[in-house]
């Protein structure tokens, strides 16, 4: 497969390749994604997700629409069914029970964070609520962070990004665990996207979360 210069997803190429969607919306065995693959360095690893996403209809309505959750994403329109994104989403989404967090990560002022986010650089790289992509980063815009992410995991990704992906462009920087606290208080009351979210899965399943 020719290697692709295009900003893609590993999702999308994992839909392609990797996972091997079925017409019928079942999965084939997956196996390792290698560059050869045609994998652009850009998207994130998909280790995991159970322990970083907070559902899995957050995955499905990622999949569905991702421009109506992240206005300013990178990532290639995918063009799947209901019930692929269904099933591509439950396969990321299995694993174990995640365990629980060393330090506690509850309890952080929302307020304080937003000063940290501002005073220690986040701004630098990070928009919240952007809706063009900025030309200088390719971190990820924040809106909606907080109905996308674990507290626990947003937690130990501030305090070592590079535990859960060692090849990240997000630096380590230094803060005390009140500190990362006050950043996950602020970060997840950012709860933008949720309608979407909801009105994906009631079109899917007829149902309400
Ligand atoms: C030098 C640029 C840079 C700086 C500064 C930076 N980040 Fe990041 N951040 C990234 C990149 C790039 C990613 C995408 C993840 C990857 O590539 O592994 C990311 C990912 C994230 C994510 C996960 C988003 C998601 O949807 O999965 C959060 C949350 C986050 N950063 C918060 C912060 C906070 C809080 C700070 C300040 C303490 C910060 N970042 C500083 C570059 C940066």
């Amino acid at each position: 497969m020719k290697k692709s210069c295009v900003p893609f997803s590993p999702l999308a190429v994992a839909l392609v390749v990797g996972l091997g969607v079925t017409a019928t919306g079942g999965l084939a065995r997956a196996r390792p994604l290698t560059v050869e693959d045609g994998l652009h360095p850009i998207g994130p690893p998909l280790t995991a997700l159970h322990t970083k996403v907070t559902n899995a209809d957050w995955i499905v309505a990622w999949l569905l629409k991702p421009n109506r959750l992240r206005l300013n994403q990178h990532m290639s329109k995918l063009r799947i069914t209901a019930a692929e994104a269904r099933a591509v989403a439950a396969h990321l989404y299995s694993g174990p029970p995640p365990t629980a967090p060393a330090v506690p990560w509850k309890g952080g002022d929302a307020r304080k964070g937003e000063q940290l986010f501002v005073a220690r650089g986040c701004r630098g790289c990070h928009t919240i609520g952007a809706t063009v992509p900025p030309e200088w980063t390719r971190a990820p815009d924040l809106a909606g962070i907080g109905i996308k992410l674990r507290g626990d995991w947003l937690f130990n990704w501030i305090k070592s990004p590079r535990t859960y992906n060692p090849d990240t462009a997000m630096p380590q920087v230094t803060l005390n665990d009140d500190e990362i606290r006050n950043l996950v208080a602020f970060l997840l009351s950012h709860r933008e996207g949720a309608a979407v979210v909801a009105k994906v899965v009631k079109r899917i399943t007829g149902t309400t979360t």
